[in-house]
């Protein structure tokens, strides 16, 4: 027997009893007569003892092992002297008799502590000594929790879990697809799946009418600290059912995640028409944890003379409360911060009302007094506070506004780690314009319905059209998003027009889904969280990266097993993706 115990499990319960442990060498003291070494499993770290006046050939063994030796013991529990109430086992040690070294470590390049002095190039290419960590030990175990949780709630109110091939055609969900070659058919290709959204569909028209998943999703695109090439969804799909029933049904999943999980209690998600999201915020998806909403100055600052205002098609401003007091080298570190080429903006005024009620600004000159007071009465400020202000072309300026207000967020503390702000981000536009390539692009995908609308709208006025689509947002992350769906074939022919595609086009990438429309298709709709991104909100983390167990670096690479790589020529010339010379 390997072990009677594991390394977190001895109390002083087991005092006085002999029992067996196997685990690694975390660390080893030598304090002369006595050596002692902690061993660790995935459960805790338990206190070993030699004594070298009892024991000196077994005592000079220990004094050979190295951090990370894999080792078994056997020895004595007994009371510790000293006690470190800051270990569950703390309160005992193992007199050690026995000490059989079952694999010896090679030096690890990094220490496996909560805090290591490795780099994230060394920690990617040595994952699994990473792993061994508590930080990151942690978070699989809580996203392994997750995904239970989930299927017992969902399983609970009748969601069959049912998987979807991997092996398709492509999905059309705004990324690319990464192709797998078939060499039972040369030059064809399956793609793997950005998401199972055809089939849950199809899966609807068969009647299966509480659907989930989890599952993997494939997806070819920038990768950024919330976004790796694979990642997992929990994908649910539902017929009869309106958005009202879905929001209700997956709040309340939510709702029960944050309770199960890390006991916070969530009240009910206020609704944001996706419009109000982008005036207030300059984001569809704003974190809500804190104040400062845009405020629009076109009316009190244009024609003053002030050029850069007055040729703006949008002035627009946050009030940072209690930030008068930023001096001349804090304003300076904001304008150099906004022109950066990541935010992008030209510049940025600032206003100050001083505690005493007097102004002060960067426009002095083109402003009276009066006028720049207006404009903190219109943002709901009060001396003290400090007014930031940008202007130019609508859509960047409220994206270069946006940055700057969760930096202000960050600067001020108010996006705290351990408060959520959850809302829904309702009535998307169904249509996206591309000016690059001239035509519209579906915002979630083209499954989605247009709210309510009939189809000769359609025709009228595209780029007005809302979706019947909502997120969900915590925090500022997109945690999930969906929508109810067409599913009717002619609505869903129209809807490829508009999008760009040839009848034929339509038919041969979508004529298995329209086809299963005219037999019997209910109304439905579904949404997807990443699995990943829950994890880590609820973590308090913005990055999944540490919640995934063998993630992508950000150039999309697995420094550990080395791949994309190359691929032997026979594969290839098999694949008929290289011609054979012969
Ligand atoms: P969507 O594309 O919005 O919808 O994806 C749903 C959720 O998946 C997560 N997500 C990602 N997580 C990590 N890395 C990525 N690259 C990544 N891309 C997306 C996000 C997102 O909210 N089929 C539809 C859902 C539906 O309509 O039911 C879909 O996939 O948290």
């Amino acid at each position: 027997m390997y072990r009677t115990h594991t390394c977190g499990a001895l109390r002083p319960k087991n005092i006085n009893e002999t029992v067996t442990l196997s685990g690694w060498v975390q660390k080893s003291r030598d304090l002369g007569g006595m050596t002692f070494i902690d061993i660790r499993d995935r459960y805790g770290i338990t206190q070993l003892t030699f004594n070298m006046e009892t024991n000196p050939v077994l005592c000079e063994k220990a004094r050979q092992l190295g951090r990370e030796d894999v080792v078994q013991v056997r020895g004595h529990v007994i009371e510790r002297s000293s006690k470190n109430p800051n270990m569950p086992t703390g309160e005992v040690e193992v007199t050690v008799s026995q000490l059989t070294v079952l694999n010896k470590s090679k030096l690890p390049p990094f220490t496996i502590e909560d805090e290591t002095d490795g780099g994230e190039e060394i920690r990617m290419k040595f994952r699994y000594l990473d792993l061994r960590r508590n930080p990151l030990k942690n978070n699989l175990i809580l996203r392994h929790k997750l995904a239970i949780e989930t299927r017992k709630y969902l399983d609970n109110l009748d969601f069959i879990e049912i998987e979807t091939p991997y092996l398709i055609k492509s999905t059309p969900e705004g990324a690319r697809d990464f192709i797998v070659p078939s060499r039972m058919h040369p030059g064809e290709f399956y793609a793997l799946p950005q998401s199972p959204q055809t089939f849950k569909q199809l899966l609807m028209v068969s009647g299966y009418d509480r659907y989930f998943q989890i599952v993997r999703c494939f997806r070819d695109e920038d990768l950024r600290a919330d976004r790796q090439p694979e990642f997992t969804q929990i994908d649910c799909e539902m017929s009869f059912v309106e958005r009202e029933d879905i929001l209700t049904m997956f709040e309340g999943l939510t709702k029960h995640l944050f309770k199960s999980l890390i006991n916070i209690t969530l009240d009910d998600f206020p609704h944001m028409l996706y419009d109000d999201a982008i005036r207030l915020y300059g984001s569809d998806k704003p974190d809500i944890r804190f104040g400062m909403q845009f405020v629009e100055l076109n009316q009190v600052l244009q024609n003053s003379g002030f050029k850069v205002f007055d040729e703006a098609e949008l002035v627009v401003g946050i009030n940072v409360p209690g930030a008068s007091n930023y001096s001349r080298k804090q304003l300076d570190q904001l304008i150099d911060f906004v022109k950066r080429p990541q935010v992008g903006a030209k510049g940025l005024v600032w206003v100050k009302y001083n505690e005493d009620g007097s102004i002060k600004s960067s426009v002095d000159k083109f402003y009276t007094p009066e006028q720049l007071k207006s404009c903190f009465e219109i943002a709901k400020g009060k001396p003290g506070d400090l007014l930031l202000i940008m202007a130019g072309e609508t859509n960047s300026t409220r994206n270069a506004l946006n940055v700057l207000r969760l930096e202000m967020g960050d600067r001020l503390e108010l996006r705290k780690k351990n408060e959520f702000a959850p809302l829904w981000v309702i009535d998307f536009p169904l249509l996206e314009w591309d000016e690059e390539h001239q035509r519209f692009h579906a915002m979630h995908h083209p499954f989605t319905s247009p709210s309510g609308n009939t189809i000769e709208e359609l025709n009228d006025n595209p780029s007005a059209i809302k979706a019947n689509a909502y997120d969900l947002v915590i925090n500022g992350i997109e945690l999930g998003g969906g929508s109810i769906r067409i599913h009717d074939r002619t609505l869903q022919e129209k809807m490829f027009e508009l999008l760009g595609f040839s009848q034929e086009e339509a038919e041969s990438q979508f004529g298995f889904l329209m086809g299963a429309f005219e037999y019997g298709a209910p109304p439905h709709g579904g949404i997807a969280f990443g699995l990943d991104r829950v994890a880590a909100v609820l973590s308090g983390e913005e990055s999944i990266r540490d919640f995934i167990a063998f993630p992508k670096n950000n150039a999309g690479r697995d420094v550990m097993i080395d791949t994309p790589s190359a691929i032997a020529e026979e594969q290839l010339t098999e694949l008929k993706l290289k011609h054979d010379k012969n």
